[in-house]
């Protein structure tokens, strides 16, 4: 079973999902992004070139027909910036991008009252990417959002915007946030990029359903992590969105039982951006040197991302919500510079040792993490592209984390380009992909 396949972060996202999507791409006809807005930023380099691609499925940097689902939230200035972009480096995007109709539209008046959570006092601040992502799917779920169909029906748009707008200019007043927004100018510019993103927009979950029908191969292409999903994440200091595997059919308008496999993204150590509760984080020299040596800097935001150590008994969480089939590990060259290398192998609380993940963030704060002291191999693993040329104590490293996980590693990421990558002779990811 590895027709249709989802690809999605194991972690707290930023695991190196942009480049494996871009690997694996081929394999596919169609690669379909599922939740999350341009507060992803997938770092994909080639032949040198580096794009960083945070509403556009990576599959169209491969010529793949590229899909921005219905679960995505779309700043249309944010889309349509990263498309000239793109067709400035010479990607060809045009007849190859389509965007859901049921996608909802991001307005600059989102990112102004996501001020009112995040710089206020007494709140509890969750450091979001300030893109206007919670507020928009606030919206969306509270049943007042504006969707790209409305967008581009003038006259309909013209209503549901005009009282959207008279309600946020209501909540901006009554919090003093901000300065006072210019509704009309924004309407304006919005019915401008409605003619520009016309040609894109369509009913994406027909044309999915459709390329199932022909027998195409469908690619889902997870945004974040795991650990940020809405439901399932470390809440409230999560994303807005379903990060899992189980946000693939409703995010696209796929039957969940057209999702055949499920691939997580895991690096060999831990980040995190933005606030919430971290159990591995390396406060130390060596956290600085993960930093350094990893460049842990966001892509989206430039923000230094915070360091720690693998943590297995988060792994065999988010393997359990997704129920990965295999994992690709990222970043394995980051730990060539250590003696030895920490491994959280169980979490304590309250002197107890515990197999659940704790639901609040207070008890998930207050986890101690168990250490077990792994050998490290000095030596370079940069470049690497077969599995037996990997220091012995780099193997050992690997089959250690496989086997406290319960998933094979099927793929070792050691580079930023494609080239740059082991995979593990007759591992089930080679196998699901090339069905
Ligand atoms: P938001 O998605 O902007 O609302 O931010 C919510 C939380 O998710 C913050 O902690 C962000 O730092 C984090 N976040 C959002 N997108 C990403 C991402 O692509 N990588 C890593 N963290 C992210």
């Amino acid at each position: 079973m590895g027709r249709n396949v989802v690809v999605l972060g194991a972690q707290w996202g930023d695991e190196g999902k942009g480049k494996v999507v871009d690997l694996v791409a081929r394999h596919f006809d169609v690669v379909v992004r599922y939740q999350g807005g341009h507060n992803a930023g997938h770092t994909v380099r080639i032949q040198g070139r580096q794009f960083i691609l945070k509403l556009v499925p990576s599959g169209i940097l491969c010529g793949k027909l590229s899909v921005i689902g219905n679960g995505l939230v779309v700043d249309p200035g944010a889309l349509l910036e990263e498309i000239d972009a793109l067709e400035a480096a010479g990607v060809e995007v045009r007849g190859r991008l389509f965007v859901s109709n049921r996608a909802h539209v991001i307005f600059p008046f989102h990112r102004t009252l996501e001020r009112m959570t995040e710089a206020r006092p007494g709140r509890l601040a969750i450091g979001t990417t300030s893109r206007g992502i919670g507020p928009c799917y606030e919206d969306k779920v509270a049943r007042r959002g504006i969707r790209m169909a409305d967008l581009l029906d003038r006259e309909n748009f013209r209503q549901l915007y005009d009282a959207l707008a008279e309600d946020k200019e209501v909540v901006r007043a009554a919090f003093r946030i901000g300065e006072p927004v210019d509704f009309a100018a924004i309407r304006k510019q919005y019915e401008e990029y409605a003619e520009r993103l016309r040609p894109m927009v369509c009913d994406t979950a027909k044309l999915l359903n459709d390329a199932l029908r022909a027998g195409r191969r469908i690619l889902f292409e997870g945004a974040q992590g795991t650990m940020l999903d809405v439901d399932h994440g470390t809440y409230p200091f999560v994303t807005s969105s379903s990060a899992v595997a189980g946000g693939a059919p409703i995010g696209t308008g796929v039957p969940p039982t057209a999702v055949h496999a499920v691939v997580g993204v895991s690096k060999a150590y831990l980040t995190r951006v933005g606030a919430g509760p971290f159990p591995t984080e390396a406060f130390d020299e060596r956290g600085e040197a993960l930093r350094r040596v990893g460049v842990e800097f966001g892509a989206v935001t430039g923000r230094p991302r915070r360091c720690g150590w693998f943590d297995i008994p988060l792994l065999r969480y988010t393997a359990m919500i997704n129920g990965f089939d295999s994992l690709v590990m990222t970043k394995l060259d980051v730990l060539d510079q250590f003696d030895e290398i920490p491994v959280c192998v169980a979490y304590r609380l309250g002197g107890r040792e515990i197999d659940e993940m704790p639901a609040t963030h207070r008890a998930m704060t207050a986890v101690e993490p168990v250490y077990e002291m792994l050998p490290g191999w000095r030596s370079p693993t940069a470049g690497l592209t077969r599995y037996e040329d990997l220091p012995p104590r780099a193997r050992d490293y690997l089959n250690f984390l496989e086997e406290r996980i319960g998933v094979e590693i099927g793929c070792i990421s050691t580079g930023p380009e494609r080239e740059q990558t082991i995979w593990r002779p007759g591992c089930k990811l080679l196998e699901l992909l090339e069905r």
